[in-house]
């Protein structure tokens, strides 16, 4: 077992075989409810989990979808969809919730740090 994975800041949070293709799962990392998706292509994207509209955890339980090719997932309650690359409303740019670095590494996805926004 290498101890290199373990950089500061990055968690193990399940297997990839766990997630199921656009069915998104809640982890707690960092401290933070954090959502996790696995896109058709095996992609694996995290968003924090929190509905800043809703004021609610629940976007790990929204529909995903993509428009154009942005992937998002949209909120259960009041369908805001969120680019699950960046975190962005598609529809009002100046809304966001955080998004979380991924990797799969021999089948264990890893969330790392919160990503800076992309253009302030
Ligand atoms: S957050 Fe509601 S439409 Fe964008």
């Amino acid at each position: 077992m290498s101890d290199e994975a373990r950089e500061p800041g990055w968690e193990p949070v399940c297997r990839l075989s766990d997630l199921e293709v656009e069915r998104g799962v809640t982890a707690l990392v960092h401290g933070q409810a954090v959502a996790i998706f696995r896109l058709h292509d095996g992609t694996v994207l995290a968003l924090g989990n929190h509905d800043p509209f809703a004021k609610a955890s629940v976007l790990a339980r929204g529909i995903v979808g993509t428009r154009g090719d942005v992937p998002f997932v949209a909120s259960p309650m009041h369908k805001h969809p969120f680019d699950l690359r960046t975190g962005e409303c598609l529809d009002d740019a100046s809304v966001s919730v955080p998004s979380y670095a991924v990797r799969v590494e021999d089948g264990v996805v890893w969330v790392g740090p919160r990503q800076p926004r992309s253009a302030a």
